[in-house]
């Protein structure tokens, strides 16, 4: 057990939770070429093959050591510079130009999972992949259309960032949302939770009023987490939602780097093509608002979550299910060993949200 300030995985840069993490973007690799990478403290050589598909190998060459990025993609394999051997794309040794056969020599690198989509290359932080690409619930099974933002790196744990998009309590103080928000959390499976709100606009005022008449229901407001580290928010009228992913990683030095992508389903056509070209370019103004409002706050957090209230019951939620997910020896992070993961108490939890909903929570109540 422990309480919101002693998390093992939330807000821990040396807890990298196994999953998809974005390395870079589809634009920065043509075919036949390789790059440098560094994602969380992994060295990497990713380079795009012949055929179109990116690869990742672990960067140091098993010979001497030299860095793979330096080398030369040949087909869909890697050649190292310095003596050059060849590598596979499961990084298998398969030549060694200045002998005739590989007899006697035993060498191999390792091989990550990768994955392109949203104009992203995406890494795996472990030898096979588990589970798909983060996802925008209602546009899982569908084709879709993207626009990337400018890269960014913020001065907190990218966990800190998460929870942003789900502290209802401060889209009134900072982003004057006229509407409160009841963000009701679901448990999708181990590394994906959703929160999506349920009040409805109220009729208090002429904005108000207004905003209403585009909502039959509650006001549309969701989030989908991936790992803890990768957001989706929906949000939008009932006639066209918006939809934008927020992909961060940390790096050494403790910071979040982070990726928008604009969402929005493949639309036909010309006039499909011109739509979606709009819709990318709207869906960026509304999470530049979003974002634009919180900038200096992450410039000097120093999150510590002393003092929980029943407005923030979402976030606890958020680092009960980060807590428990599982994670992984990779770059500058160590696994956390089951014996140290927290158990949770189903009787606990009950508690929990008795004393969230009678409004009575303090430090001491709120136990993981
Ligand atoms: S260091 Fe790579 S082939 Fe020698
Ligand atoms: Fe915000």
């Amino acid at each position: 057990m422990s309480n919101l300030q002693e998390t093992k995985i939330f807000n821990n840069k040396e807890a990298i939770i196994e999953g998809w993490y974005w390395a870079l973007q589809s634009k920065e690799l043509k075919i036949g070429k390789v790059v440098h990478a560094d994602i969380m403290g992994k060295k990497l050589a990713i380079y795009r093959g012949k055929d179109g598909r990116p690869r990742a190998l672990d960067a140091f060459c098993p010979h001497m050591g030299a860095h793979l990025a330096e080398g030369k993609v040949e087909g869909n394999e890697l050649r190292c510079f310095f003596h050059h051997w060849k590598f596979s794309e499961k990084g298998e040794l398969n030549d060694i130009p200045c002998r005739k056969s590989l007899q006697g020599v035993s060498a191999k690198i390792d091989s990550y999972p990768v994955e392109e989509k949203f104009g992203l290359i995406w890494i795996w932080t472990g030898k096979e992949a588990k589970r798909g690409l983060p996802y925008a619930p209602e546009l899982k099974d569908l084709e879709t259309d993207s626009l990337l933002g400018k890269p960014y790196i913020k001065e907190c744990h990218p966990n800190v960032m998460m929870i942003n998009a789900i502290d209802a309590h401060h889209f009134a103080s900072v982003h004057k949302l006229p509407v409160d928000l009841n963000l009701v959390p679901t448990v999708i499976d181990s590394n994906t939770i959703e929160f999506s709100n349920i009040t409805k606009v109220p009729n208090t005022n002429l904005l108000t009023k207004f905003i209403g008449k585009f909502y039959k229901g509650p006001l549309t407001y969701s989030l989908c987490y991936h790992n803890a580290t990768t957001g989706t928010v929906t949000l939008g009228p009932d006639f066209l939602h918006f939809y934008i992913m927020f992909a961060i990683r940390t790096n050494k030095n403790g910071q979040a780097e982070g990726q928008t992508i604009l969402l929005t389903k493949k639309r036909n056509g010309l006039i499909g093509k011109i739509f979606n070209a709009i819709v990318l370019r709207a869906t960026r103004v509304v999470g530049n608002y979003f974002a634009k409002g919180d900038t200096e706050v992450f410039k000097t957090i120093n999150f510590k979550f002393k003092t929980p209230i029943k407005e923030d019951y979402p976030i606890i939620k958020f680092i009960q299910h980060a807590e428990k997910q599982e994670t992984c020896n990779w770059g500058y992070g160590k696994k956390v060993l089951n014996s140290d993961l927290i158990t949770i108490d189903d009787k606990e939890i009950t508690n929990l949200e008795m004393n969230i909903s009678t409004g009575e929570s303090n430090e001491q109540k709120i136990i993981l």
